[in-house]
């Protein structure tokens, strides 16, 4: 648990500041109106159009490793998760889904800052949930000023699923919409909301989920263990696994994506 924890933290911490430092711009500027403007740039998604190895590829180049005890280069992450679900006689959809979960960051490519990219996501245009990691920096949201995000459910209807729920933008929401025409709804469940630990791990948020999010959720949690319990220090032996994913990826998705 400790590892895990510190694992997220790494990926939070964007090996600069620390944790807090992470969280105080992410939710001080996560605004349901900032949302609106990350999807309107990126969800008709023309940024480029490229296959799964090639953004593997590039995210492999940009992630930060100064700190060798919590870091993994995104290719060593994504094949351990897929290795430990592989290992476990996990179905092909699962494993595929585990190699390709953290693509979404990809944005850093496109200039993102690390807060708009990792981190915990949350639901924006309702209450900010005290079960949200670092919940006390929301103090300096200005939606906490919004009087019709003010009260538990928001703009939201109870029970109006997650689907109508604008999430905190990050690389869980764009990898989703890359996705969503290609993969099935429990592989994009997990891809949309393994940050979402405010739900699936501290149960909040549950009066905005349906009783379809309820049961994609059991594969959110499912999913978790291999995402934060996978990692191991030796590298993952990518010129032997390769011809095993080459076959994954074209199993289950087109030779590009848009992007
Ligand atoms: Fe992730
Ligand atoms: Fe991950």
């Amino acid at each position: 648990m400790e590892t895990a924890r510190r694992y997220r933290d790494f990926q939070a911490a964007d090996c600069r500041g620390g944790v807090r430092d992470f969280y105080a711009l992410n939710h001080a500027r996560q605004t349901f109106a900032f949302v609106e403007a990350k999807r309107r740039e990126y969800l008709p998604l023309r940024k480029r159009r490229m296959g799964v190895w090639e953004a593997v590829e590039a995210l492999a180049g940009i992630v930060d490793d100064s700190d060798p005890d919590l870091s993994l280069p995104q290719i060593d992450h994504a094949l351990q998760t897929a290795e430990a679900l592989r290992a476990d006689g996990r179905p092909r959809w699962l494993v595929l889904t585990g190699f390709v979960h953290d693509l979404g960051k990809v944005l850093c490519l496109f200039g993102e800052p690390q807060w708009a990219v990792v981190g915990d996501t949350f639901p924006v245009g309702c209450a900010f949930s005290d079960r949200i990691v670092h919940s006390e920096l929301f103090a300096a949201n200005p939606d906490r000023a919004v009087a019709e995000y003010a009260s538990e459910t928001g703009i939201y209807e109870r029970g109006c699923g997650l689907g109508k729920v604008r999430m905190s933008w990050g690389h869980d929401e764009y990898l989703y919409h890359v996705l969503r025409e290609h993969l099935r709804d429990e592989a994009l469940a997990i891809v949309r909301y393994h940050s979402f630990y405010a739900a699936h791990r501290e149960g909040a948020y549950g009066f905005l989920m349906n009783a379809d999010d309820r049961r994609l959720f059991e594969h959110v949690r499912d999913f978790n263990r291999y995402d934060l319990y996978s990692k191991q220090p030796e590298r993952p032996d990518l010129p032997g696994l390769r011809s095993y994913y080459e076959d994954l990826v074209a199993e289950f998705l087109p030779d590009t994506l848009a992007w």
